[in-house]
């Protein structure tokens, strides 16, 4: 095993997992292909083999290695998380919107201190999408950056935020307004670790599912919307996580940091102008992310439809997959309509004054869509629950 690549960017070499035999321990392997900054994406029962050889391997270089875990996980799946990992430095953070600040992200830059991570070592980041996006900011920016694995443990994060490298924090003015891209060097999914995900959180994690179907996949969003919900025990839900995976896999390697001129990387945002602006107008942690995705989801299905591209029973049917996996498909209470224009106008996907929305053309195909009428939008911000006075929720979807 050599050292090639080192101390020149590239990633031949000790980086490549492949050369030690992995291959008899993984069922699935999805590439992400950027490159020389090109990782794999391993698809496990379980995972902690193939984490445990990557651990002995960057040993083996005397690497140094530390450990960023969910809270939440390491109580759940204590046993994986010592199978994994061995006895490297730990810190534990709990999972939740609110542990992506700026407060969290000092305690993970001194904790990489402190464990003399220098710009050798590399960092694990295990947990959900929250620890994932500031294990991985916490990794862009430590000594101008680190390398860092991705071991995703909640559905949402095996499907969408583990891949793709996007990382970053919330502050006051904006969810993930500060972040960098920062790919990982490979990403660990072990689907049976999903065995003691807490219900919402799978169905959570089920916003983001239905969100590639509609997107990229018809045939996987008829499996969602036909075959009843699935559940983490399902036997399909392997294939399924792998599906989206490379869906994701495939748009970022087009567009990596969402660059082109229309669709490309943003068609991942299907359903999330709507929805970031309900978790900041109604509070973090009022909605998990999925579920604001699932309402979102309903919202750019019905702005399609007044855009002219779906029809009435399309919406209909999308409404009622969300609904069939416990996502709302209307605001829980009510929230100011003006709160919820102003969180969108502060938001990320703004070009050039104008909201940038991405829309259906059809299920399961996807584009974005730059000069929507605003008043559109905030006719139905008051149809699925924006308050000025009267709740809304009486309305039909
Ligand atoms: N970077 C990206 O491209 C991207 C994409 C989509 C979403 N995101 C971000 O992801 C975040 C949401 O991630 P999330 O939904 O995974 O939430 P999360 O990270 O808060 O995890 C949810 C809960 O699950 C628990 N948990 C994790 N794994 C477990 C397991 N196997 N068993 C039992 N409990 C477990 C955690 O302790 C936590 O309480 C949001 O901040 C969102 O912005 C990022």
């Amino acid at each position: 095993m050599g050292f090639a690549g080192k101390g020149d960017g590239t990633r031949a070499g000790i980086d490549r997992p492949a050369e030690i035999g992995f291959k008899n321990l993984m069922s699935s392997v999805v590439e992400v292909g950027l490159g020389a900054r090109s990782y794999p994406i391993h698809l496990l029962d379980e995972g902690s083999e193939g984490i445990r050889a990557e651990v002995a391997r960057l040993r083996e270089a005397r690497r140094g290695c530390a450990l960023l875990v969910d809270a939440g996980l390491a109580e759940a799946q204590g046993e994986f998380v010592e199978r994994a990992f061995g006895d490297m430095p730990v810190l534990k953070l709990p999972g939740g919107e609110k542990t992506k600040s700026l407060e969290q992200l000092g305690r993970v830059w001194d904790f990489l201190a402190e464990s003399g991570i220098d710009r050798q070592g590399r960092l694990f980041v295990a947990g959900g999408g929250v620890i994932g996006d500031l294990g991985g900011f916490a990794a862009a920016s430590y000594l101008r950056g680190i390398d860092f694995y991705q071991v995703p443990t909640t559905l949402l994060s095996m499907v969408d935020s583990s891949v793709g490298g996007k990382t970053g924090i919330n502050i006051a003015a904006c969810k993930n307004l500060v972040g960098a891209f920062h790919q990982p060097r490979a990403v660990f999914i072990g689907t049976g670790l999903l065995a003691t995900l807490p219900e919402s959180e799978f169905h959570s994690g089920m916003g983001e599912v239905i969100k590639y179907g509609l997107l990229g996949d018809a045939k996987l969003f008829e499996q969602l919307r036909g075959g009843g919900p699935l559940s983490a025990t399902s036997k399909e839900l392997p294939e399924v996580i792998r599906r989206c995976c490379e869906i994701k896999a495939e748009i970022v390697r087009a567009d990596e940091k969402e660059e082109a001129g229309s669709g490309g990387r943003a068609l991942l945002n299907l359903g999330h102008t709507f929805a970031h602006a309900v978790e900041q107008a109604a509070g973090y942690g009022e909605y998990l992310h999925g579920e604001a995705v699932g309402l979102g989801l309903v919202m750019a299905s019905a702005l399609s439809r007044e855009l002219g591209y779906l029809s009435e029973t399309d919406v209909e049917t999308i409404r009622e997959t969300v609904r069939a996996y416990g996502l709302p498909v209307v605001l829980r209470s009510p929230v100011p309509t003006d709160a919820l224009l102003a969180a969108m106008r502060r938001d990320k996907k703004v070009k050039e004054g104008r909201l940038r929305f991405v829309v259906l053309r059809r299920l399961g195909e996807a584009m974005t869509v730059d000069d929507v009428d605003e008043t559109i939008v905030t006719a139905l911000w008051r149809h699925y629950g924006g308050n000025n006075g009267e709740s809304g929720k009486d309305f039909p979807g």
